[in-house]
């Protein structure tokens, strides 16, 4: 089965991060975003990642140029301009030659929801897309998508003001959708699959929606960013290249290649990327720390 994966954003919210690299790229814990999210769609029966880049394609090419990515084919589909969900997945699903079912996710999600559940309901449902839920307690970050007791779709709002939110059930960004919703997607213009596609197919009663409760962040923005690495990494995750004092104190933190902590630091809930350095007796709590930068969360 193929999965198209989402991964040409600018990556707007992880600023200055985003600004050598595209968001899917930054590492989380130790690998780099995409492998946690292509990894995950192999070991539920994906055999090929079609990615759609945008934004600095180069960054994928070079670091995946056998064209696997944690034992999964990639396809490379690189649209000529910004499309927007809807344009870039009808875009690269069209490159790929993408004939049957396939699945379509958001390349900075990283969860756990089985993959089989939505392709089950999709089935019996004979619907044409099928879309994971997640509860959140703010659904105006996100797409809002409201259901009747059977999993039918009647409302799809993304990102509506916080007070008008039907519900807390949000679009989780994982998808399973008939090759028939690429009619729907514009080949010449930007258009987007939360604004256009989905309120299209609710209109016709052709999209359903599956209710999930499990592990589920958006890594997009800097706080979801540490969260997600807090969560993967369950306690403290040093790298055997750091370069530890012994009178340092680390506390639920993730320590990357090369990091230099001195001697009386204290880090706590923090990530310190690559190289970054704490110098002697700095405290640091809830950050995201790089060589050129300390983004306090
Ligand atoms: N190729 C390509 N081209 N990819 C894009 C483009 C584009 O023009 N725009 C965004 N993307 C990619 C991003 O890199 C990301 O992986 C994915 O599409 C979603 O974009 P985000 O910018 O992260 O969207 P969001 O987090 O605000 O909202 C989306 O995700 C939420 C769940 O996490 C929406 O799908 C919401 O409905 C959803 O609730
Ligand atoms: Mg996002």
């Amino acid at each position: 089965m193929d999965a198209v994966v989402l991964v040409g954003g600018f990556g707007t919210r992880l600023r200055p991060l985003t600004l050598t690299r595209p968001k899917q790229m930054l590492p989380v814990v130790d690998r780099p975003m995409i492998e946690h999210v292509v990894g995950r769609l192999g070991q539920q029966g994906v055999t090929r990642a079609v990615l759609s880049l945008g934004y600095r394609p180069d960054a994928f090419e070079a670091a995946y140029p056998q064209h696997r990515c944690a034992g999964v084919e990639l396809f490379y589909a690189v649209e000529p301009e910004p499309l927007d969900t809807a344009g870039a997945i009808g875009f690269a699903a069209r490159m790929a030659d993408v004939k049957d079912t396939f699945i379509a996710v958001n390349g900075d999600v990283i969860s756990d929801f089985p993959l089989a559940d939505l392709l089950d309901a999709h089935r019996e449902k004979g619907a044409s897309a099928t879309i994971a839920l997640t509860p959140v307690d703010d659904p105006s970050r996100y797409g809002v998508v409201v259901c009747d007791p059977d999993g039918r779709v009647q409302a799809f709002v993304e990102k509506p003001p916080a007070d008008e939110a039907p519900s807390r059930w949000i679009n989780a960004g994982m998808y399973v959708l008939e090759p028939s919703v690429l009619d729907l997607m514009p080949e010449s213009r930007p258009s987007s699959i939360e604004r256009e596609t989905f309120p299209s197919l609710v209109q016709k009663g052709l999209l359903y929606a599956v209710a999930q409760d499990g592990f589920w962040i958006d890594a997009g923005t800097p706080a979801a960013y540490l969260e997600v690495q807090l969560a993967l990494a369950g306690g403290s995750h040093i790298h055997s290249t750091a370069n530890i004092a012994p009178s340092a104190r680390i506390a639920n933190s993730v320590i990357m290649e090369h990091v230099t902590v001195a001697a009386g630091a204290r880090i706590a809930e923090s990530v310190l990327l690559p190289y970054s350095t704490v110098k002697a007796n700095v405290e640091i709590n809830r950050a995201i720390i790089t060589p050129e930068h300390h983004i306090t969360i």
